[in-house]
This record gives C-alpha cells, structure tokens and sequence, in this order.
C-alpha cells in the first residue's frame, strides 16, 4: 500500500503533483476560474470574508487571508476555531464565512460554522471529505480532491487547500473586477504550473537526506518567512514539531528582532525561506542578522546565500506562488527525513489523532 515508501506521509508528498492535478481539473478556463458547485450569488453582498479552521488548515486560511486582500481586494480575517467559538464574536451579514477542515469534522471548526449559520451569514467550506458533517452543514462547499490522506501529519490537504485559495481569490477577482482579464490569465497559466513546482526532485531529496543528521540535536528551529511564507514557516514547525517532537517555531522574519533572536546561538537552528519573488532583501536582511548572532542556518532559495550554513537550492519560477510550493515541499521533506533519522513512527506521531472529534 505504501508503493514502496517508507511512510505514508512520504508517499503523499510524492502524490502532490497528482493530486493538485486533479484539484485543478475542469475548473481553469484560459482567463477564468470555474467553481460549478458555487452560486454566483454567494458572493453578493459580501464586504468581508472570515476564516477558520484549526491547526494546518488554519495555516491554509491565513495563505489564504494574504490572497483574498491582494488579488480580490476584499477584507479578510482568519480566525483559530477554537478561540473563535468561545471570545462571542462580531458576526454581520455581509461576512461570508468559510471553514477549511481536511475532514469535515474537526469538533471546534463544526462548532464554529454552525454559530455562524445561527448568525445568518452565509457559509462555505473547503473540505476533503465528500458527505462529512461540515459539508452537510455549509450553504456550500468546494472539495480538495486530495484523496484520502492516511499520514496524521497533514500534507497534501494542505497543498490541495493553498491551490484551492489561490483560484478562489481569482475567482473572487472576477467578480468583483479587482484584476483585469489579463492579470486573471497570467496567475491561471502560472496556477497549471503549480503542479509541476511540487514534483518532488532526486537532487532536493537526496540533499535533504544529507543534510537533516546536522539538525536533531539543537534546542530549538525557528522557520521564518514574510508575507504568505509566513504561513509556510507556521506550518513547516508544525509538521517537524509533530514528526519528530523538537521544538520548533513559525514567525514572521521581522518579528525576530522583538525578542526571538535573543535564543540565537549554534544550536538553534533557523530554516529560512527566501523567496526570489517576494521581498528577498528584506528577508536576507533578517536572516543576516541571525546569522551575525551565529544562529545555525539553512537557508531555501532559488538564490545562493552566503551567510547560510546549508543551503536547498529551489529552482527559479515565474511567480512567488510558485516558490511557496516548492518550498512547502522542502520543509515537508525536511520533518520527514529528520523524523526518520530519529527512529520516529513519522505515520503515527504520539499524542495525535488524524481527526479531532472532541474539544
Ligand atoms: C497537522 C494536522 C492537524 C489538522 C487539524 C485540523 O498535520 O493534521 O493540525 O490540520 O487537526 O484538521 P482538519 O483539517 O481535519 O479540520
């Protein structure tokens, strides 16, 4: 079953060009974004959108927060579900609220979309689970097609999540005219290349392999990033967290200098993503000052960097989108192998279940 990989969760991170193949099948024209399954008028009357979710789905939702403001130009919040059901919310009826959960049934996301039914706001999800109980309940949905994910450590829903949020931000463009037919066609040609980008190759695996012994014994990894790497690097600590039980943290590479950086010496280890696309010299510049604080570093970029202790080279690509996704792979790989390299059961983390069901 496993096709000859060791885990479950290295094999769905080779499935990702497949799935993200079938994610976007029948739903790209050559200058618009296609949702059958959408009402063109949910979107009437809609002055904001609200995100929430938990855990990595909540890390989609807020790649999804930087698209929706950049691409349709409308005003969005993301929201952990678990906080959200609890703080008695604002909630008007011109929000659209939309819930992301790979299995439709995640106890507190549930919770959250039924206080919002009960408010009148109209409701989606984006979900992996055809018939799950958050489908069932939404006004409407859009499914993932990320097929069933066995690993507990989220890979491919994730990938499926982010495709899903950049064409709904276009889709959203359409409608509301914030982009230009032209715009709109550029992002759709760059959004068939996404599945090219996280084809998994020998040269960045092989790589990986190598240079994760030098990361299992530090006390601590913080991975940082700007702009929609920021969610990345949330998500990249989250999966080597889960996998292989180090701590690790996700933050915005300008917020080191508010404190974090004070942890920084040899063993703390900094995963650093660097896009070419989006914001390089002001990432470069908060990793440099890591480096000068003799942080470990590894940096991803298609850029070569000279104060990094290792480097993963990404290939060069048109767009930053498309960065994201290569390097979403590299730190998808990086847990893994490290995970594996500490003799963990990288399928069946401890402490975890595949869908939280209860508080
Ligand atoms: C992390 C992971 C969890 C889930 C979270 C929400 O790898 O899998 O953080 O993302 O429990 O689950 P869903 O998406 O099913 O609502």
């Amino acid at each position: 079953q496993k096709d000859g990989y060791r885990f479950f969760m290295e094999k769905e991170i080779y499935e990702q060009a497949d799935v993200i193949t079938d994610t976007l099948l029948g739903r790209l024209s050559v200058d618009s974004v296609i949702f059958d399954e959408l009402d063109k008028s949910l979107f009437e009357g809609i002055n904001e959108i609200k995100l929430c979710a938990c855990g990595t789905s909540y890390h989609s939702a807020l790649s999804a927060s930087y698209m929706f403001e950049r691409y349709s130009k409308i005003k969005t919040s993301v929201e952990v579900a678990s906080e959200f059901r609890y703080r008695e919310p604002i909630m008007t009826n011109d929000t659209l609220f939309i819930v992301i959960s790979q299995s439709g049934e995640t106890a507190d996301t549930l919770e959250t979309l039924k206080m919002a039914k009960k408010a009148g706001l109209k409701t989606l999800v984006i979900c992996n689970v055809d018939n799950s109980s958050m489908v069932r309940l939404a006004d409407s949905s859009i499914l993932t097609r990320a097929g069933v994910e066995k690993g507990v450590a989220s890979t491919k829903a994730f990938a499926t999540q982010v495709t899903i949020f950049w064409m709904l931000s276009l889709y959203v463009a359409k409608l509301k005219n914030s982009l230009t037919s032209d715009e709109i066609a550029s992002q759709i040609h760059l959004l068939r290349e996404v599945p090219a980008s996280v084809k998994v190759s020998d040269a960045m695996h092989e790589k990986i392999k190598r240079l994760s012994k030098r990361y299992l014994h530090g006390h601590g990894f913080f991975f940082i990033g700007r702009d929609v790497f920021y969610p990345l690097a949330l998500e990249g600590a989250l999966k080597l967290k889960e996998i292989s039980y180090l701590h690790a943290e996700g933050y915005p590479s300008g917020e080191m200098k508010h404190g974090p950086i004070a942890l920084a010496d040899p063993e703390l280890f900094t995963i650093a993503l660097l896009p070419q696309h989006l914001l390089y010299e002001k990432s470069k510049s908060n990793v440099e000052e890591l480096s000068a604080r003799d942080s470990t570093i590894c940096a991803i970029s298609p850029i070569e960097f000279d104060k990094a202790d290792d480097y993963i080279r990404t290939k060069e690509h048109a767009h930053y989108m498309l960065e994201f996704f290569e390097m979403m792979v590299a730190v998808q790989l990086l847990s893994l192998e490290i995970s594996i390299r500490l003799g963990n059961d990288v399928d069946m983390p401890r402490n975890l279940a595949k869908s939280v069901t209860v508080e």
